[in-house]
């Protein structure tokens, strides 16, 4: 074995000069200056403190609002996750209850657990378990069913680029008094699109948004984006609540040169350039017949169902876009999700091109994954994560009670919440999905 075995591996994988449609945003190209590497610095009396800002990092914190129009923007250096755990926090503050798209990440159900938090849970409706958006009309009817929801959460868009109607969302919230949190994970540069979709704009009172998965940001760099004032107040405590003490001066430096690129140094442009590429691949794509995600969708998020094209199963997938030295972000079996963004170079979206070109309907109809209808919910999510579990494979998996989120990660949606009971029918979906074992609680069979 390699006495370096991580790091060699990356080096490798860099050499091999694929064209990358994941994350990070930065595609690994010349954004950052060579000399960043000499600035790990830590806390010292010039380099401020993160959550108690009031000298540097307070005025890149200033940038970042103003660069997306917000009453408050908070760093994060733990990701999206720590600006989710800071939402929910502020919604567990309001008492009542939370309503929550059923689509969310783990990052939001594990922090629920943690805030002994049981939400309402929402289903989008969609063709399979992860896609799909959540309609205003669910939103109304929800309110109705239950007037004490006081903060409504919700992913948007989801990993397949779906985005909800976040404008009619937050009237229906704001009617009924209740605060709308939005994951969007994936939505950093809507703000940058040709209409600006990003949902701060749109009306959301908070947002949680990983900069590093589709901005020139290091990954685990995140913002925290606050449209509402008084929500401000308490933002940087909930964080720091769930943080790192030694937050990386790195990561949060590389966002100050994103901000820095954005508002001075034609980001924008870059973005709407990118915008227009993007709408000529899907164009190219819907012209030869290859389904993709349909309705209101992320600009910059190409959806290919390469299953209704012939191409179906984890394996098949990857070895097709090996075959053009692409990476996709997933490959679900049915569906390939890439992210684009400027810091694709031409030639990457070249192969791209290529590969479309081979994509066509295939003449015998293929099967999807079933969606789930709801597991029943036996325990709440706190008392499941917090129970001693066992692991048990998934064939023995039926009728035990979930210890934990079980999911695919990517896309890190829960097929099963903690809590739940496993059905038959949803030991067999695991199994589809490459999940062999799970983590069920003990002692109740
Ligand atoms: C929808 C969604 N929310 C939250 C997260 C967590 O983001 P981060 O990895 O930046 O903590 C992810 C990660 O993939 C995600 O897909």
């Amino acid at each position: 074995m390699s006495r370096r075995p991580l790091y060699e591996k990356l080096l490798s994988l860099h050499k091999q000069n694929r064209s990358s449609f994941h994350t990070p945003g930065h595609k690994y190209g010349t954004f950052f200056p060579a000399e960043m590497m000499l600035l790990d610095f830590t806390e010292l009396p010039e380099t401020d403190a993160l959550f108690e800002a009031n000298g540097v990092i307070l005025s890149a914190e200033q940038k970042l609002s103003e660069l997306y129009s917000t009453a408050a923007s908070c760093i994060s250096a733990g990701g999206c996750s720590l600006a989710i755990q800071a939402m929910l926090r502020t919604a567990k503050d309001r008492g009542g209850k939370l309503l929550c798209a059923r689509n969310a990440h783990r990052s939001a159900v594990n922090a629920m657990a943690l805030l002994d938090i049981q939400p309402v849970w929402l289903y989008p409706k969609g063709s399979s378990h992860y896609t799909g958006r959540i309609q205003p009309e669910d939103i109304a009817a929800a309110f109705r069913e239950h007037p004490d929801i006081t903060a409504c959460y919700l992913t948007s868009p989801s990993y397949y680029g779906e985005m909800c109607d976040i404008g009619a969302i937050a009237r229906i919230c704001h009617n009924h008094d209740a605060i709308l949190l939005v994951d969007n994970a994936h939505g950093s540069h809507l703000a940058f699109m040709e209409q600006n979709c990003h949902p701060i704009a749109l009306g959301a009172d908070m947002t949680a948004c990983s900069l590093h998965k589709t901005m020139p940001v290091l990954t685990g760099g995140a913002v925290l984006n606050i449209r509402t004032p008084g929500l401000a107040q308490h933002a940087k405590a909930y964080m720091s609540l769930f943080a790192s003490t030694s937050p990386s001066y790195l990561i949060m430096s590389s966002i100050d040169l994103c901000v820095d690129y954005m508002l001075y140094n034609g980001g924008k442009a870059d973005y709407l350039r990118c915008e227009y590429t993007v709408a000529a691949l899907k164009k190219l794509a819907a012209d030869r017949g290859v389904p993709q995600a349909e309705g209101l969708c992320d600009p910059l998020r190409l959806t290919l169902n390469t299953a209704a094209c012939g191409i179906a199963g984890e394996d098949k997938q990857q070895s097709f876009f090996d075959d053009f030295k692409i990476d996709c972000e997933f490959c679900d079996g049915e569906n390939a999700v890439l992210i684009c963004t400027p810091f694709n170079r031409e030639k990457d979206f070249q192969r791209l091109r290529s590969a479309i070109l081979q994509l066509q309907p295939a003449d015998k109809p293929y099967a999807p994954f079933p969606a789930l209808s709801a597991p029943p919910c036996v325990m709440s999510l706190r008392e499941a994560v917090l129970s001693p579990f066992e692991t048990v494979p998934v064939h023995q998996a039926a009728g035990r009670i979930a210890a934990d989120t079980v999911c695919p990660c990517p896309p890190g949606v829960p097929l099963i919440m903690p809590g739940e009971k496993i059905t038959s029918a949803a030991a067999a979906l695991l199994s589809r999905r490459n999940i062999t074992s799970l983590h069920v609680v003990a002692g109740h069979k």
